[in-house]
């Protein structure tokens, strides 16, 4: 049994959030927090596909294989069966309050940078229409805000 279950969620399921996934799941291997990380799209236009090639890429840089993930869209059950659903931007975090159906639900659905307290923006811009350089950027910025979000994480599981 894990002691958290954690999702991540962008438009496509290709780009952000299988990033979000891979990164946020190292930060919490490298602290020994027992933790699902999984992701999903607020969309199924990529039903089945690998991330993006360029997410692969950024992420192999830094050591991270990403490429067995296949994207997936979300579903009502995933609010039942996950603790934090994080979204990557507003356009998603507005999709995915669409689908809570009760209190609970809507207090595990949080944008990912406000939830991890980076102050300079609060969405992770999309860079599926952008180049390598931008997938960097994504990288970088998912990278501070995972290693936030582990310790925050932590915190919590030990006040329990
Ligand atoms: P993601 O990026 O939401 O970060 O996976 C996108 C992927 C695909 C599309 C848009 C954004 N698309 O339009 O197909």
């Amino acid at each position: 049994m894990n002691d958290v279950r954690i999702l991540m969620v962008c438009l496509g399921n290709i780009c952000r959030s299988p990033i979000a996934e891979g990164v946020l799941r190292d930060h919490l291997d490298r602290i020994g927090i027992n933790a699902r990380v999984d992701s999903c799209g607020t969309s199924d236009w990529h039903e089945g596909e690998a991330p993006d090639k360029r997410a692969i890429q950024a992420c192999e840089h830094y050591g991270l294989d990403i490429s067995n993930q296949r994207s997936r869209p979300v579903t009502k059950t995933d609010f039942d069966v996950f603790d934090y659903i994080f979204a990557m931007d507003e356009n998603n975090y507005n999709d995915l309050m669409a689908l809570t159906e009760n209190e609970t639900h809507r207090q595990k659905l949080h944008l990912y940078l406000e939830f991890a307290e980076v102050t300079t923006r609060r969405a992770v811009p999309d860079p599926y229409y952008g180049t390598i350089t931008d997938f960097f950027e994504v990288y970088t910025l998912l990278d501070e805000a995972s290693a936030r979000v582990a310790q925050k994480i932590q915190a919590g599981i030990k006040e329990v």
